[in-house]
């Protein structure tokens, strides 16, 4: 399985993922948890790139793809096909809100670009953490330069997500940020997956 989690800044994602494979009750070595940009050294390098310089956005876009298509060589499709389940923070509809809908690139070729970085993978399930954006960014602790960009930019990031959302429901799973602890929150999650899992499997038979 491939869980995506995302959401704006200052959500708590970190701690609900580490929940989330505690959660999942199978042993550490066949779970990945990873994230974007990084996961792979490359990725990495990539990474303080991005976050530390300011740049056209265009070229942060194809950092962000580039980091993506090493981070989906070197670790997330070598786990996947020895069948482990990846947990990643934050894929592909963090491009879609962040350069395409608050930067303003266009959203078509954002998904083009995200599906050739991906070679066609998509997260089976993402998880989307909803939080205030203006309690978000109190919250977080370290600002990088996109959390320095303010609420304003924040909320765009927030109605990019819920775009996503809406033209690919069944992927997603909505939860709000801070409505339980860590392990709650993360039990909600599973039983919402395995909702969604014995839905499917419906569909297909009837
Ligand atoms: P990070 O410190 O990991 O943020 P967070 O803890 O909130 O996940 O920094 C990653 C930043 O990169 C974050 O501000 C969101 C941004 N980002 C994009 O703009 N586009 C992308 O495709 C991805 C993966 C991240």
């Amino acid at each position: 399985m491939f869980i995506t989690f995302e959401g704006t800044e200052g959500a708590g994602k970190s701690t609900l993922i580490r929940a989330v494979g505690q959660a999942l009750g199978i042993p550490k070595s066949r779970i990945i948890i990873t994230r974007e940009p990084g996961g792979s050294r490359v990725s990495e390098s990539i990474r303080s790139v991005i976050l530390n310089e300011q740049m056209d956005p265009w070229t942060e876009l194809f950092l962000y793809e580039a980091a993506r298509a090493e981070h989906m060589a070197k670790t997330v499709l070598p786990a996947l096909k020895s069948g482990k389940t990846v947990l990643c923070d934050r894929f592909t509809d963090s491009t879609l809100a962040y350069q395409a809908h608050a930067r303003g690139l266009p959203w078509a070729e954002v998904v083009k670009l995200n599906a050739a970085a991906t070679r066609g993978i998509k997260p089976d399930f993402t998880v989307f953490m909803d939080v205030d954006p203006a309690l978000g960014l109190r919250r977080a602790r370290e600002h990088n330069r996109f959390e320095r960009e303010g609420v304003k930019f924040q909320q765009k990031v927030r109605r990019g997500f819920l775009k996503s959302m809406r033209l690919d429901p069944d992927r997603w799973i909505r939860i709000k940020a801070f409505s339980g602890t860590p392990d709650e929150m993360a039990a909600r999650i599973l039983s919402a997956i395995n909702k969604k899992i014995d839905g499917q499997g419906r569909k297909k038979h009837s």
